[in-house]
């Protein structure tokens, strides 16, 4: 731009840059929700249909995710998410974005990125076969229902591992993402060093995505307090990656 226009012609060719460039994270957001969305969907249809799982529509939605945060902005991301209604739905592309924000954060390479954001974004697959009304149950499981939720992280194992179009990280991750360093966890009681890095990541993502998830029935649960939930759990979790994460999602905002 030539030194001496205006200063209004200036501000608003600023102005139209900005605007530009949040047209453009929007859109970016947009895009990659519906692709991770479709990808989603697809892949669940699949399970609860009992028919082999295929990787191909979940492949293509990697790369829309992590642009979407890396262009879009993490915020952006949760608030077009926290937005869908359906609880499964919501959590997995939650668990995505959380994920993608993470391994950005953590400078991962290209090929890592991706693994982790396939984890995160079908590590609940299992739960195409949890009947409804458990899934969707407002409130508390009573023990019976508990132990049928539970059950999803090994179904999603075998369904992906039926499929086979698997790789076998993302098939630990998703048989092992509610394990505890302390061997509490399910469904082998895996301790410590059994719990592989990119599992250890997952749970952190998957906890704090499920804590302040947005449901009608509930008052969102604030950043800071999910924080402190996470913080509380020593011996469960890794606390020098439960810091990490702080720190990845404090420079998201
Ligand atoms: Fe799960
Ligand atoms: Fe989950």
């Amino acid at each position: 731009m030539p030194a001496y226009l205006p200063p209004e012609t200036v501000v608003a060719a600023l102005a139209n840059q900005v605007g530009i460039i949040a047209g453009n994270a929007e859109k970016a957001v947009s895009r990659g929700v519906v692709r991770a969305g479709e990808a989603l969907n697809g892949l669940m249809a699949e399970a609860r249909a009992g028919q082999p799982v295929r990787m191909g529509a979940v492949e293509a939605g990697l790369g829309p995710i992590l642009t979407a945060v890396q262009e879009g902005g993490l915020a952006r991301w949760l608030d077009t998410v926290w937005t869908h209604d359906d609880a499964t739905y919501q959590h997995c592309l939650l668990v995505a974005g959380l994920a993608a924000q993470f391994a950005l954060h953590l400078g991962f390479r290209h090929e890592d990125q991706f693994r982790f954001v396939r984890a995160a974004l079908i590590h609940d697959v299992g739960k195409a076969r949890i009947p409804l009304e458990i899934l969707n149950k407002p409130g508390r499981l009573d023990p019976d229902e508990l132990a049928v939720m539970r059950t999803h992280a090994a179904i999603g194992h075998e369904v992906l591992r039926a499929g086979g179009e698997c790789d076998p990280v993302t098939l630990s991750a998703v048989r092992h993402h509610h394990e505890m360093l302390d061997g509490s966890g399910y469904p082998d009681g895996l301790v410590g060093d059994q719990i592989g890095d990119m599992v250890r990541l997952l749970t952190i993502c998957d906890i704090y995505a499920a804590l302040t998830e947005r449901r009608p029935y509930k008052s969102p649960m604030p950043m800071a307090d999910a924080m402190a939930i996470l913080a509380a759990m020593d011996g469960k979790l890794e606390m020098r990656l439960v810091e990490s994460f702080g720190d990845a999602m404090a420079a998201a905002v």
